[in-house]
């Protein structure tokens, strides 16, 4: 069994790739950013206000995220109703990063996480996957690419998606989201020692899956 985990700013193109590679070598994908999304939209739907002390036991236990798999890839299910759609709105992704610096709710997605690993062969993608989640993991890949190049591409799949955006509120939301990642307390976002890393600015996906794809290969 092997385990990969991706690392990397919001934007790099993780997921997309992830998925890529998970399919062409049977790996399963699991995105762990999802749950994030997933337990900042429990928190915007049942006005619960994004700190620390609003996430008791109680609360938690309320927070039911699973992971289904179909054709399309993974789907993600908060208490019992299909939240993959919604979990990509703008309010989503301000929310996960904000209630990813609550430790407790870091250590609940942590132990669903290390769960699925165990099934079979898999493609983490997240922040903390190599440094954290599976600090063993047998490959690590930090993936990365400039402010610009993400906002860029991120701007591009909104639009492609039919969801308008302004191109200088993407930039801002990418920036506030690496400067919460990388600076919160408990598993920040930061490269493994033995990652690999790969900066994607200047390349094409077929390249970066490529290079991955020889990556994960080498370590088989
Ligand atoms: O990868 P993403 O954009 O879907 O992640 C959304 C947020 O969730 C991200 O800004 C930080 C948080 N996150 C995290 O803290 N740790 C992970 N392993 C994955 C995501």
């Amino acid at each position: 069994m092997i385990r990969v985990a991706i690392d990397g700013p919001a934007g790099a193109g993780k997921s997309s790739i992830a998925k890529a590679v998970a399919k062409n070598l049977g790996f399963v994908y699991i995105d762990t950013g999802a749950m994030y999304r997933a337990a900042a939209v429990y928190a915007l739907e049942n006005g619960i206000e994004i700190v620390a002390d609003a996430f008791s036991n109680e609360i938690l236990n309320k927070i039911k995220i699973d992971i289904e798999y179909d054709d399309d890839g993974q789907r993600i299910l908060l208490c019992g109703r299909d939240v993959s759609e919604r979990i990509r709105e703008a309010d989503a992704s301000i929310g996960a990063s904000d209630i990813a610096t609550i430790p407790a709710v870091r250590l609940k997605l942590v132990e669903l996480q290390r769960r699925l690993a165990e099934k079979s062969s898999v493609i983490m993608d997240g922040r903390d996957i190599g440094t954290y989640v599976l600090p063993d993991a047998e490959v690590k890949i930090f993936l990365t690419a400039s402010v610009d190049e993400r906002a860029r591409r991120r701007f591009a799949e909104l639009e492609k998606k039919g969801m308008a955006a302004d191109f200088e509120k993407v930039k801002k939301d990418i920036e506030y989201r690496d400067k919460n990642d990388s600076e919160r307390e408990f598993a920040p976002l930061k490269m493994a020692d033995d990652a690999v890393l790969v900066d994607t600015s200047d390349m094409t996906i077929d390249e970066v899956i490529e290079r991955i794809t020889e990556i994960i290969k080498g370590a088989e």
